[in-house]
Protein backbone atom coordinates (compact mmCIF):
# COMPACT_ATOMS: atom_id res chain seq x y z
CA UNK A 1 0.00 0.00 0.00
CA UNK A 2 1.40 3.44 -0.82
CA UNK A 3 2.00 5.68 2.17
CA UNK A 4 -1.40 7.08 3.12
CA UNK A 5 -1.76 10.63 4.34
CA UNK A 6 -2.95 9.21 7.65
CA UNK A 7 0.13 7.12 8.07
CA UNK A 8 2.31 10.07 7.10
CA UNK A 9 0.60 12.18 9.75
CA UNK A 10 0.93 9.47 12.34
CA UNK A 11 4.62 9.28 11.49
CA UNK A 12 4.91 13.04 11.77
CA UNK A 13 3.29 12.86 15.18
CA UNK A 14 5.87 10.28 16.22
CA UNK A 15 3.52 7.34 16.25
CA UNK A 16 5.54 5.19 13.88
CA UNK A 17 5.91 2.44 16.44
CA UNK A 18 2.22 1.54 16.28
CA UNK A 19 1.21 1.56 12.60
CA UNK A 20 -1.84 -0.62 13.17
CA UNK A 21 -3.15 1.77 15.78
CA UNK A 22 -2.33 4.92 13.83
CA UNK A 23 -5.94 6.03 13.59
CA UNK A 24 -7.18 5.37 17.10
CA UNK A 25 -4.89 6.63 19.80
CA UNK A 26 -5.16 7.91 23.34
CA UNK A 27 -4.24 11.52 24.12
CA UNK A 28 -1.29 10.16 26.08
CA UNK A 29 0.03 8.46 22.90
CA UNK A 30 -0.15 11.76 21.04
CA UNK A 31 1.59 13.43 23.95
CA UNK A 32 4.42 10.90 23.79
CA UNK A 33 4.71 11.45 20.05
CA UNK A 34 5.00 15.22 20.53
CA UNK A 35 7.56 14.68 23.27
CA UNK A 36 9.74 12.52 21.02
CA UNK A 37 9.42 14.99 18.15
CA UNK A 38 10.22 17.97 20.41
CA UNK A 39 13.28 16.22 21.80
CA UNK A 40 14.46 15.41 18.28
CA UNK A 41 13.87 19.02 17.17
CA UNK A 42 15.68 20.63 20.07
CA UNK A 43 18.32 19.14 22.36
CA UNK A 44 17.36 21.78 24.95
CA UNK A 45 13.73 20.58 25.08
CA UNK A 46 12.73 20.81 28.75
CA UNK A 47 9.24 19.32 28.72
CA UNK A 48 5.80 20.75 28.09
CA UNK A 49 4.12 23.39 30.21
CA UNK A 50 0.37 23.41 30.83
CA UNK A 51 0.69 27.03 32.03
CA UNK A 52 2.31 28.11 28.79
CA UNK A 53 -0.28 26.15 26.81
CA UNK A 54 -3.18 27.78 28.66
CA UNK A 55 -1.72 31.23 28.10
CA UNK A 56 -1.20 30.57 24.40
CA UNK A 57 -4.73 29.19 24.08
CA UNK A 58 -6.45 32.18 25.68
CA UNK A 59 -4.35 35.07 24.35
CA UNK A 60 -4.67 36.54 20.84
CA UNK A 61 -1.39 36.08 18.99
CA UNK A 62 -1.35 39.28 16.97
CA UNK A 63 -4.41 38.35 14.95
CA UNK A 64 -8.08 38.82 15.62
CA UNK A 65 -8.75 35.47 17.30
CA UNK A 66 -7.33 33.34 20.07
CA UNK A 67 -8.08 29.63 20.35
CA UNK A 68 -10.59 30.61 23.03
CA UNK A 69 -12.51 32.78 20.55
CA UNK A 70 -14.05 29.58 19.20
CA UNK A 71 -13.34 26.96 21.85
CA UNK A 72 -14.13 29.14 24.88
CA UNK A 73 -11.98 30.31 27.80
CA UNK A 74 -12.88 27.02 29.52
CA UNK A 75 -12.84 24.34 26.80
CA UNK A 76 -14.49 21.85 29.16
CA UNK A 77 -17.68 23.51 27.92
CA UNK A 78 -19.26 23.95 24.51
CA UNK A 79 -17.55 26.50 22.29
CA UNK A 80 -18.99 28.76 19.64
CA UNK A 81 -17.39 29.44 16.28
CA UNK A 82 -16.36 33.11 16.16
CA UNK A 83 -17.47 33.48 12.56
CA UNK A 84 -20.30 31.01 11.93
CA UNK A 85 -21.63 30.92 15.55
CA UNK A 86 -21.92 27.13 15.25
CA UNK A 87 -21.59 25.18 18.49
CA UNK A 88 -18.27 23.36 18.96
CA UNK A 89 -18.14 20.35 21.28
CA UNK A 90 -15.79 20.67 24.26
CA UNK A 91 -12.11 20.33 23.38
CA UNK A 92 -10.86 19.07 26.75
CA UNK A 93 -10.68 15.25 26.80
CA UNK A 94 -12.13 15.16 30.35
CA UNK A 95 -15.36 16.61 28.94
CA UNK A 96 -15.24 14.98 25.50
CA UNK A 97 -13.40 11.63 25.40
CA UNK A 98 -13.34 11.52 21.59
CA UNK A 99 -10.89 14.45 21.50
CA UNK A 100 -7.24 13.74 20.69
CA UNK A 101 -7.92 10.14 19.69
CA UNK A 102 -7.37 10.54 15.93
CA UNK A 103 -3.90 11.78 15.02
CA UNK A 104 -4.84 12.77 11.48
CA UNK A 105 -7.81 14.80 12.66
CA UNK A 106 -5.80 16.49 15.38
CA UNK A 107 -3.01 17.46 12.99
CA UNK A 108 -5.49 18.71 10.41
CA UNK A 109 -7.21 21.04 12.87
CA UNK A 110 -4.00 22.16 14.54
CA UNK A 111 -2.72 23.17 11.11
CA UNK A 112 -5.89 25.06 10.17
CA UNK A 113 -6.54 26.70 13.54
CA UNK A 114 -2.95 27.66 14.28
CA UNK A 115 -2.94 29.26 10.83
CA UNK A 116 -5.99 31.33 11.75
CA UNK A 117 -4.66 32.35 15.16
CA UNK A 118 -0.88 32.59 14.70
CA UNK A 119 -0.59 32.99 10.96
CA UNK A 120 1.61 29.88 10.84
CA UNK A 121 1.65 26.27 11.96
CA UNK A 122 2.14 25.62 15.67
CA UNK A 123 5.49 24.17 16.67
CA UNK A 124 5.55 20.77 18.29
CA UNK A 125 6.43 22.56 21.56
CA UNK A 126 3.28 24.69 21.26
CA UNK A 127 1.08 21.70 20.42
CA UNK A 128 2.45 19.77 23.40
CA UNK A 129 2.00 22.76 25.73
CA UNK A 130 -1.64 23.17 24.60
CA UNK A 131 -2.39 19.46 24.92
CA UNK A 132 -0.78 19.42 28.39
CA UNK A 133 -3.09 22.26 29.42
CA UNK A 134 -6.20 20.65 27.92
CA UNK A 135 -5.36 17.38 29.70
CA UNK A 136 -5.01 19.24 33.01
CA UNK A 137 -8.61 20.57 32.82
CA UNK A 138 -11.24 18.78 34.91
C1 LIG B 1 -12.32 30.19 14.01
C2 LIG B 1 -12.68 29.19 14.99
C3 LIG B 1 -11.58 28.39 15.64
C4 LIG B 1 -10.44 28.86 16.24
C5 LIG B 1 -9.99 30.29 16.39
C6 LIG B 1 -9.73 27.69 16.73
N1 LIG B 1 -10.44 26.55 16.45
FE1 LIG B 1 -9.89 24.64 16.89
N2 LIG B 1 -11.52 23.91 15.91
C7 LIG B 1 -12.49 24.69 15.30
C8 LIG B 1 -13.43 23.85 14.61
C9 LIG B 1 -14.64 24.30 13.80
C10 LIG B 1 -13.00 22.52 14.83
C11 LIG B 1 -13.63 21.24 14.23
C12 LIG B 1 -14.96 20.92 14.81
C13 LIG B 1 -14.84 20.08 16.03
O1 LIG B 1 -13.89 19.30 16.12
O2 LIG B 1 -15.70 20.19 16.91
C14 LIG B 1 -11.81 22.59 15.66
C15 LIG B 1 -11.12 21.50 16.11
C16 LIG B 1 -9.91 21.56 16.80
C17 LIG B 1 -9.11 20.41 17.16
C18 LIG B 1 -9.44 18.95 16.87
C19 LIG B 1 -9.36 18.10 18.13
C20 LIG B 1 -9.91 16.72 17.99
O3 LIG B 1 -9.28 15.76 18.46
O4 LIG B 1 -11.01 16.57 17.46
C21 LIG B 1 -7.98 20.91 17.77
C22 LIG B 1 -6.79 20.13 18.30
C23 LIG B 1 -8.10 22.35 17.82
N3 LIG B 1 -9.29 22.71 17.23
C24 LIG B 1 -7.17 23.19 18.40
C25 LIG B 1 -7.20 24.57 18.31
C26 LIG B 1 -6.15 25.43 18.78
C27 LIG B 1 -4.87 24.96 19.47
C28 LIG B 1 -6.50 26.71 18.49
C29 LIG B 1 -5.68 27.95 18.68
C30 LIG B 1 -4.33 27.98 18.08
C31 LIG B 1 -7.81 26.65 17.84
N4 LIG B 1 -8.19 25.33 17.76
C32 LIG B 1 -8.51 27.75 17.38
C33 LIG B 1 -12.55 26.07 15.30
C34 LIG B 1 -11.57 26.93 15.79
Amino acid sequence: MPASPFRALALAAGLASSPAAALAVAPSDLMRGYENAARAASPSFAGFSADRGGHLFRTPQGREWSCASCHGEAPTGTGRHAKTAKAIKPLAPSANPSRFTDAAQVEKWFRRNCGDVLGRECTVQEKGDILAWLLSLR
